[in-house]
This record gives structure tokens, sequence and C-alpha cells, in this order.
């Protein structure tokens, strides 16, 4: 049986499990198990181990562990490296690869949802362990005229900024475009704000900033990662002032599909069937 895996802590939320098992059942892949495992920071040597002698075949990390993972890992993508996150482990010739398919779920998501980031100023809440995938999926797209930054610990923000100021530094942008504001400040209206913080994970959490002013910018697109629960307080709100809402389920389910491909070479269809299996 090939054993597949998506470890973090806690793990019990995560739906990655549902999702590669309809897909194995859907392809006829009947060799294979996708599970979910709470595991400790001392687990992780050993996990990235049993990929590399095949005992396990694959790897989602999540929370809190995509940054810690890479001290063990072998090899690193593109991403992997601009990010300093891994949520994927693919073994190649022998050696346990870390790849980032946040980020590329981030920006189909986008894609699919006909925005695009050229011209427009973007708003970033918070600065955890999936933020760097968005913050580089903007530099990449390489067209943005501001990024602001917003964490409520401030040199969280800054940490970012220092990792994202040395990609906006080789894409050649303006070396201006990332700014941090203070948690709480007011700031000039923005095409896109986007939490990425974990506020609201909770059932009826609130994300303690004020955005009434955005009534004033009713195209702009209030885009929350979580996507359990479907609408957070974040989103209603926005809803409630005439702003465009998107949670982060297109995210979610884009991201698995490429982590599916690197394992088993099959791009399944993100179709109703899955997007109605998450609700
Ligand atoms: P980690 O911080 O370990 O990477 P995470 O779940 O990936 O964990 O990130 C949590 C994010 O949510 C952080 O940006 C965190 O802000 P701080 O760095 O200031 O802690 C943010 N967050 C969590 N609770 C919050 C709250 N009540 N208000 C504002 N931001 C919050």
């Amino acid at each position: 049986m090939n054993k597949y895996l998506v470890i973090g802590n806690p793990i019990e939320h995560s739906l990655s499990p549902l999702l590669h098992n309809h897909w194995f059942e859907k392809h006829k892949i009947s060799n294979s198990i996708y599970e979910r495992r709470k595991v400790e920071k001392k687990d992780l040597k050993k996990i990235v181990e049993q990929v590399r002698n095949g005992e396990i075949k694959g790897v989602n990390v999540t929370v809190p562990f995509k940054k810690e993972i890479f001290n063990y890992i072998d090899d690193s993508s593109n991403e992997v490296q601009l990010t300093k996150s891994v949520n994927t482990l693919v073994k190649e010739d022998n050696k346990v690869v870390g790849y980032n398919t946040d980020q590329g779920g981030f920006e189909i998501s986008l894609r699919e949802n006909k925005w695009s980031s050229q011209n427009k100023k973007i708003l970033i809440l918070g600065a955890g362990g999936v933020t760097s995938s968005i913050l580089s999926s903007f530099i990449k797209a390489n067209g943005v005229v501001k990024i602001y930054l917003c964490n409520r610990k401030r040199e969280k923000a800054e940490e970012l900024k220092t990792l994202g100021d040395k990609a906006v530094d080789l894409s050649g942008m303006k070396n201006d475009t990332i700014e941090i504001v203070d948690w709480g400040k007011k700031i000039e209206l923005c095409d896109l704000v986007i939490n990425t913080t974990s506020v609201g994970l909770t059932k009826n959490e609130n994300i303690k900033l004020n955005f009434n002013n955005y009534e004033n910018k009713k195209d702009a697109l209030f885009y929350d990662l979580i996507y359990n629960p479907k609408e957070t307080n974040f989103l209603k709100d926005a809803k409630l002032r005439g702003n465009k809402i998107m949670n982060g389920k297109m995210m979610f389910l884009w991201q698995a599909q490429l982590a599916f491909q690197m394992w088993t070479g099959i791009s399944p269809k993100i179709n109703d069937e899955v997007i109605n299996l998450l609700d």
C-alpha cells in the first residue's frame, strides 16, 4: 500500500484526506491511502526519513511546520527557496524534495477568478506560515504598484519584508514596493485585502480592524484564505459593505491538485463534484 500523509498540529480540521482519497478512488488507484497525522517538531526528521526509505510515498505539511521541515529535506524547488515554506514532499532520485504548491494554488485561484494584479495595490494581513507564498506570488506576477504588509507583531512583517525585498530587487520592481503598516493604522484604499491570519478559523472570531471606508470602493476584493467556515466575519462584513469576496477553498483545491500530480502524474479535475465534496 502506498501511504500518503498530511502532517500538522492541530490536524483534525484538514480536509486533505477526504480530497486525495476521493481522487485515488476516482482514478482507480486502489493501492494508495492518504491519512492525517498529528505530529510534534521532534517527529519531522523521522517522517522525512520515511519518505526517503519509501515507507511513506508523499507528504503534505501544514501549520505550524511549513518552515521547520526545511531543515530536514535534501533539496527544494525555486518557490521554496523564495518563500522558505514547504507544503509538499516528493521523493526524487533517492532525495526528499520540498515543494511549495500553496503559491501556485493561490495564483491559479486568482487567475480563474479573472483577477489580475497588474497596477494593483494590495494589503496583506498576517505574517504566518503561508504569507510568504502569497507575497511571493505577487512579486512573481511583477506588476503590482504596492504591497502593504500588516501583522499584529510588527517584527514578523519585517522578516517577511526582508525576504520579499530580495525578490523585488531581482525582479526589477521599484524597491519601495513592499511597505509595512502597523496593525490598525489607516492607509490608502487597496484593490485587494487578503487575510492570511488565523483569525476567523473559530466561528465568531473577529479581526479587529475597521474597513468601513471600503464602502467607497465596492470593487475591492476581500480574500480570506480560510475556507472553513465558508464565510468568516471578515468576509461577511465585506459582503455587507458591497465589496467582492472570496474564500480559500479554490486555493486549497488547486494546491492539492498540484501535489497529487507530482505524486501520481495525474492531474485530477477541479469540478463541482470536488467543490461540493468539501462542503
Ligand atoms: P505562525 O505565526 O506560527 O506562523 P500561523 O498560524 O501560520 O502561525 O500564523 C498566524 C497568523 O495569524 C500570524 O500572522 C498571527 O499574528 P502574530 O504574528 O502577530 O501572532 C495572526 N494572528 C493570530 N491571532 C491573531 C489575532 N487575534 N489578531 C491578529 N492576528 C492574529
